[in-house]
């Protein structure tokens, strides 16, 4: 306790602090799959049929980052974060079967030396879920061969600019791929319960995560190499109730665990992607959030859960870096104490033993939110639609503070702010 009025959670000393950012969703120009989708026929009949206007879902010029990262590195800095997690394109830098586009890996090397430059340790992801138009037209994750092709990609990846990367994510929530683009159908390819595909995608995307892990660590023993999910806090609404306790413990091992039991090792830390909880009762629709606070996007805003998924994954005994925790939040109400309240349960954890070494915010910029278009703005800097100006929000000053003390001040009674 450092005053009658306050307490101090002190952070462990080389703590990382830092903002995530994906390729597609900010670089602007990319062609893939997601790209070809966007402009389909179809899919802009649909959104003129529910009265949205197409334009907003067009990932288009994005947030023009691929041309502005050295001003997005520049707030990076004055936001005071030591590390920074971003992706790059695999269809940039394999636009065709059997090309390699070195001006596109001249510019990630341009995009990590500025990070370099700014003495930022780099998180870099390998796959946000976008593919080349030809992966797509070969049948995606559905093609074992995919692998092949992918493994080609990252060990370009490695021999060019593995030097500048400190931290690797190979793929990017594997799970809500196969959810997103073959149960609920949100996604491209849009399919249905297709649970043979989806059977088959997971096979294909665990195989990626195991091989690429040797293929970086031959080059590189002593980086580190993560798998993330994005993880589900799901609790009973009655405690009591052993039907509402069963139906958690499931949903919980299959969408948290399971995954990285199937590596076998194949990761040196877990990234943990937390944004909400899911409360559950016996009957349907077997799901119901108090929703007392909720985002723009209608996620109930939930600071303990992360404490939860954070004490289950301590059993892995491996590094934990939360890399994605985030609000959607356009006029800038909740994101200051969503951010304490969080790092407060993350401090928490870390106080009973969890290994926890790093917060990224998601986001630094408004981006591109996939099948939600740009109306979801998750940044910590507002980005401008026609201008790309970019304003940094309130809240990302008081996040700011945080990482420069490596500290969370909080109310020693209301222990919230
Ligand atoms: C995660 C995605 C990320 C972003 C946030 C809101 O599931 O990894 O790209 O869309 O959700």
């Amino acid at each position: 306790m450092d005053s009658n009025n306050e307490k101090i959670l002190k952070f462990p000393k080389d703590f990382l602090w830092g903002a995530s950012t994906s390729a597609y969703q900010i670089e602007g120009g990319n062609v893939n799959d997601w790209s070809e989708w966007e402009n389909s026929p179809k899919r802009i009949e649909t959104l003129k049929k529910a009265g949205k206007n197409p334009a907003d879902y067009i990932c288009g010029q994005g947030c023009d980052s691929y041309n502005r990262y050295e001003e997005d590195f520049d707030i990076v800095v004055k936001l005071n974060n030591n590390a920074h997690r971003l992706g790059i394109e695999w269809s940039r830098i394999m636009p065709e079967e059997g090309t390699i586009d070195y001006n596109e890996i001249e510019h990630y090397r341009k995009v990590f030396k500025a990070l370099k430059d700014r003495n930022l340790k780099i998180m870099l992801t390998l796959w946000h879920w976008t593919v080349p138009i030809w992966i797509k037209n070969k049948g995606l994750w559905e093609n074992k061969e995919t692998v092949e092709h992918f493994k080609k990609y990252v060990a370009i990846v490695v021999e060019e600019l593995g030097e500048y990367v400190d931290f690797w994510i190979i793929l990017n929530e594997p799970l809500l791929h196969i959810a997103h683009g073959y149960i609920d159908g949100k996604f491209p390819p849009n399919r249905k319960w297709d649970l043979f595909r989806s059977a088959k995608i997971y096979k294909n995307l665990s195989k990626a995560q195991s091989e690429c892990y040797k293929i970086i660590h031959n080059k590189y023993p002593q980086t580190q190499i993560g798998a993330t999910l994005l993880t589900g806090c799901y609790e009973p609404a009655n405690k009591w109730n052993p039907i509402e306790v069963s139906i958690c413990k499931i949903a919980n091992y299959v969408r948290n665990d399971i995954f990285f039991r199937g590596l076998k090792g194949k990761f040196d830390f877990i990234g943990v992607d937390y944004y909400h909880h899911i409360r559950i009762v016996w009957y349907p629709p077997f799901k119901k959030n108090l929703n007392k606070k909720v985002s723009d996007f209608g996620w109930e805003i939930y600071p303990e859960g992360i404490y939860h998924i954070l004490k289950n994954y301590s059993k892995f005994k491996k590094p934990i870096y939360v890399v994605e925790n985030g609000v959607a939040d356009a006029v800038d109400k909740y994101r200051k104490d969503f951010i304490i309240d969080h790092l407060k349960y993350v401090h928490k954890a870390i106080s009973e033993g969890v290994d926890v070494r790093g917060y990224f915010h998601w986001s630094l910029l408004d981006n591109f939110e996939w099948a939600d278009g740009f109306g979801m703005k998750f940044g910590l800097v507002e980005v401008d639609r026609q201008t790309f100006e970019r304003k940094i929000r309130p809240s990302a000053f008081a996040y700011a503070e945080i990482c420069k003390t490596n500290q969370v001040k909080i109310d020693s009674y209301g222990m919230e702010k």
